[in-house]
């Protein structure tokens, strides 16, 4: 008798921890996640008691598309986590001018909306580029002189259409190499190596309140090209507002010691900072199969680092913000070029589920 007593105890007992694990199995549901279970402390997800812009004392952006304006599953996240916006793809040369002299505003106008509608912040992304661009661009067949005339009427009216909507821009993007030379592009070879200052100088003319970004890749962890981004900020001083990292990064690099010294030098040039296309990689080499709860810690950990970072060493008055490239891991660019690129890179699982990536960055923030 005593020893069915104590059969019916540890089933009902074995019981509840599957209830338990069922909870947290599904939270996970459609996320293709490995291993997690071992209750919900050892979630991937949690439930979250505090949000993103309710805890930073500066702006936190979201990157998002056309179709996610049309979500509202995307729109009750971001309308409660985020106060900024960045247009994934809506405000590229591509998208806006398909033939030269003609405009196409409407994908624009919809990340315009919608971040009227939901009150938040509107980065402008981007003006100058070389991919993404139209091939009436690249193929363009006239003067140098007529280049010139037909980039600066495109800057100017894109600028003017967004005059009063867009907080600022990234005005040029990538222009630099991996060392401190400056990238041949299309621009370069026919607007003259000091193409940069010239297309600051139409962004500035055709709206004076804008803050101007210069926007690259790998600043945060290639402390050569981040030292030409901050000598092309000083050279154009009165020009570039600030300076924007891409930081498309990974859960091992950049190590602390790297970003904080990079940050030193940029915040020494008193200019805006902005973490302007922030993911987290966590299969840099291909070794990760799932995502589990130790590589979800890793990258709650990397998170709250690059948050804690940019808290302490960005002085409030340029702290333009952190925008994180996309909300859910589905979302994610990386995902979609990468040819079923294997990682979780954001804050939200595939189900907008909290990962506890966004923990990390409240914890950092409070
Ligand atoms: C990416 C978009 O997210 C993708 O949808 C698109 O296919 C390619 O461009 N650096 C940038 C961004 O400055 O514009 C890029 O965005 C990601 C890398």
């Amino acid at each position: 008798m005593r020893k069915l007593v104590l059969t019916i105890i540890s089933s009902l007992f074995i019981l509840s921890c599957n209830d338990d694990d069922d909870i947290t199995v599904k939270l996970g549901t459609g996320n293709q996640l490995g291993d997690n279970s071992g209750g919900s402390s050892a979630s991937v997800y949690y439930t979250p008691t505090s949000t993103l812009k309710g805890t930073a004392t500066f702006p936190i952006g979201v990157a998002m598309s056309q179709n996610q304006a049309g979500s509202a599953n995307f729109t009750a996240i971001a309308s409660k986590e985020f106060n900024s916006v960045t247009a994934s793809n809506e405000m590229k040369f591509s998208t806006h001018s398909p033939a030269q002299g003609t405009y196409n505003w409407a994908p624009g106008d919809a990340i315009v909306n919608f971040a009227k509608t939901n009150n938040m912040r509107l980065h402008g992304h981007t003006l100058i580029w070389h991919q993404q661009v139209p091939t009436w661009v690249t193929n363009f067949s006239g003067t140098n002189a007529e280049f010139e005339a037909a980039i600066k009427s495109y800057v100017t009216e894109v600028v003017t259409h967004y005059k009063g909507k867009v907080a600022s821009w990234d005005v040029v993007n990538e222009a630099l190499n991996e060392d401190d030379s400056l990238r041949s592009t299309i621009f370069s070879q026919k607007l003259g190596s000091n193409y940069i200052t010239k297309v600051f100088q139409w962004a500035r003319a055709a709206d004076p309140t804008a803050k101007l970004f210069y926007n690259d890749y790998n600043l945060e962890s290639n402390i050569t090209k981040a030292n030409a981004a901050i000598a092309l900020a000083i050279a154009n001083s009165t020009l570039i507002d600030g300076i924007g990292l891409q930081m498309h990064i990974s859960i091992t690099t950049p190590s602390a010691t790297v970003l904080n010294t990079i940050m030193d030098n940029v915040v020494a040039t008193g200019k805006l900072i902005h973490f302007s296309e922030l993911d987290v990689i966590v299969n840099p080499n291909g070794s990760v199969s799932s995502y589990d709860y130790a590589t979800a810690l890793t990258q709650k950990n990397k998170y709250k680092e690059v948050f804690g970072i940019y808290k302490t060493k960005v002085p409030a008055a340029q702290r333009f913000g952190i925008t994180v490239w996309g909300m859910r891991d589905v979302d994610s660019w990386l995902k979609v070029n990468g040819n079923n690129f294997n990682d979780y890179p954001l804050l939200f699982g595939d189900n907008y589920e909290y990962k506890i990536a966004h923990q990390g960055v409240i914890e950092a923030l409070k």
